[in-house]
């Protein structure tokens, strides 16, 4: 684990953060019909620890879309795998590990948009607002970071460092 630099964001800092989303999404979603949305691979640890900080009945699914550096030549992301469930008329939050550009997760509230979901938000735990390109609405955000590339809990490197339990910066990165 060379590559492995300085710890930015602890697993107590996600753990106190994600039960104060949480608690703030039962709050929001009481008495909706809610399908947390999440985006592979990134968000798999976040969607894992999120959807049980939050107190209500709840529907998770899962998408795969290939990354704007995987990019068709139409400048569309892909979907890799999509969502098992019909979205029409349900309240919606997209859950993701990071908004960088914001190309990848501009193109998928696009495609889920036109399938017309009674709402469709998202929450995110990393933001990077210095380099944002394409204009979001977040309803929810964990943590504002700085330029440097991170890894750990759900985001890689080349695949690798999901399983880190805290987010940390990548040596020679970037
Ligand atoms: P965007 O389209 O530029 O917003 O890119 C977002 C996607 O790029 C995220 O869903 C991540 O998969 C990936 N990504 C962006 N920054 C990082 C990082 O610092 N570490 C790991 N993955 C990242
Ligand atoms: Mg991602």
């Amino acid at each position: 684990m060379g590559e492995i630099g300085e710890v930015i964001i602890t697993g107590e800092e996600i753990r106190d953060k994600i039960r104060e989303i949480g608690s703030q999404i039962s709050k929001d979603y009481a008495g909706k019909d809610l399908v947390l949305v999440c985006v592979l691979k990134g968000g798999c640890v976040f969607v894992a620890d999120l959807m049980r900080a939050i107190d209500m009945p709840l529907y998770v699914d899962f998408l795969s879309i290939s990354s704007y550096t995987e990019k068709s030549e139409t400048g569309a992301v892909r979907i890799m795998k999509d969502l098992d469930i019909d979205i029409t008329n349900r309240d919606v939050l997209v859950v993701e590990d990071i908004i960088d550009t914001g190309f990848t997760l501009g193109y998928l509230l696009r495609i889920l948009k036109a399938r017309n979901p009674a709402s469709l938000k998202v929450v995110v735990l990393l933001d990077r607002p210095a380099l944002r390109i394409v204009d979001l609405p977040v309803a929810y955000k964990g943590f504002e970071i700085p330029e440097q590339f991170v890894v750990g809990y759900g985001l890689d490197y080349q695949q690798k460092y999901r399983n880190l339990p805290y987010i940390c910066l990548l040596k020679r990165a970037r």
